[in-house]
């Protein structure tokens, strides 16, 4: 019989892309989201490109009443857990809103794992968890800092409490938290990709629909870092190559081969790419020009971050 995995945030940018990487190597898929984020035409997407009907629940994570009837309707074993909000600057100033839905999302998942005996979680955490590393790249033991948003805060914590129920529960709960570091890009077919709802607060989108003239010009924030050309540089990551990331992921818990019940992985590149460059990049090979200009530096960013991937390519 296929191995099922529940998707919750399934309907996000991350999850859509996942979601097909599962189907694409043999799993099925069940899909929870609560549509805060997301349109019900992304399902579709999926179901375009892998060909496949996609059992899909439109249910909020907090309430753990309607996700139980989920979790006792389907058998699974496997959650990737993506549901979770995700603007830094929103976080800063409706830090409750964050802390309630990212924090109580997780537990309210975590609590039916162990009702349920659902034995493997695989949580998405980010590189927003080291702060500005001292030393780069980043690797795992890379100490993490203090976070800078409340949402970054969300990151961190989770990561602890699924590391603290896994050890509780010993082994009855095993876990995997991936710290992405800058996902970007879509599916090759298009059907799916990054849509946020409102005004873009990642690089990409906001270039995408500047591009195509949905917005007027790109804000790049701070040519003054202390970098080659000036701007900050990040490790931006193919969305298709993370996806593909937690296809791995879940499949070395399922299989048993984590090394302790709870594990994290960097999910990068390893190669740094400042902001003008992408931008630069972007313009020379879609044959468009995405108008520009240099504005302060945007609070509470890094000036420079990307992955050690050693750890993640080894295991
Ligand atoms: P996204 O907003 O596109 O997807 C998240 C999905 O979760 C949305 O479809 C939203 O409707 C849903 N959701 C939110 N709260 C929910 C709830 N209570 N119940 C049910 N569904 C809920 O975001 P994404 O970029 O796909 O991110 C997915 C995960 O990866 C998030 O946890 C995010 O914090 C994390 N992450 C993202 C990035 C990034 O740059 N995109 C980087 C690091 C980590
Ligand atoms: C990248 C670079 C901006 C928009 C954030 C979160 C992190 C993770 C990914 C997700 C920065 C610059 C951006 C713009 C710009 N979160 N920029 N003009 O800040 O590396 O990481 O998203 O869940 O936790 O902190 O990503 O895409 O916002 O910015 O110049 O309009 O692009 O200043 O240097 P970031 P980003």
């Amino acid at each position: 019989m296929k191995e099922c995995v529940l998707v919750t945030g399934g309907a996000g940018y991350i999850g859509t892309h996942t979601t097909v990487e599962l189907i694409n190597a043999g799993y099925d898929v069940v899909v929870v989201d609560n549509l805060s984020n997301s349109d019900i035409s992304a399902i579709s997407g999926v179901e375009k490109i892998t060909g496949c009907k996609i059992p899909f629940e439109q249910v909020n994570c907090l309430d753990k009443a309607a996700l139980d009837k989920v979790f006792k309707k389907y058998k699974f074993n496997s959650v990737i857990h993506f549901a979770a909000y995700k603007a830094v600057g929103e976080s800063v100033s409706e830090p409750l809103k964050y802390y309630h839905n990212n924090l109580g999302s997780l537990m309210t998942v975590l609590e039916l794992m162990q009702e349920n005996g659902v034995k493997n979680i695989v949580f998405s955490s980010s590189a927003t968890v080291y702060g500005q590393p001292e030393e780069l790249p980043a690797t795992e033991n890379t100490p993490r800092q203090k976070a800078n948003s409340p949402y970054g805060n969300t990151k961190q914590i989770g990561e602890d409490i699924i590391a603290d129920t896994a050890r509780a529960t010993e082994g009855k709960i095993t876990a995997l938290a991936l710290r992405y570091f800058n996902p970007v890009g879509a599916h090759p077919s298009a059907l799916i990709g990054e849509l946020p709802k409102g005004v873009p607060n990642n690089l990409v989108p906001f270039i995408t629909q500047t591009a195509a003239g949905v917005r007027d010009c790109l804000n790049v924030f701070g040519d003054d870092y202390n970098t080659p050309d000036g701007s900050a540089l990040r490790d931006f990551i193919d969305v298709v190559d993370l996806a593909k990331a937690h296809v791995v992921a879940i499949g070395r818990l399922i299989a048993g081969k984590n090394k302790s019940v709870y594990e994290y992985f960097n999910i990068g590149t390893g190669k740094p790419l400042s902001v003008l460059e992408l931008i630069h990049i972007f313009e020379q090979v879609n044959g468009v020009k995405v108008p520009h200009k240099i504005v302060g530096r945007r609070p509470g960013d890094v000036e420079k971050i990307w992955a050690s991937t050693d750890l993640a390519k080894n295991e």
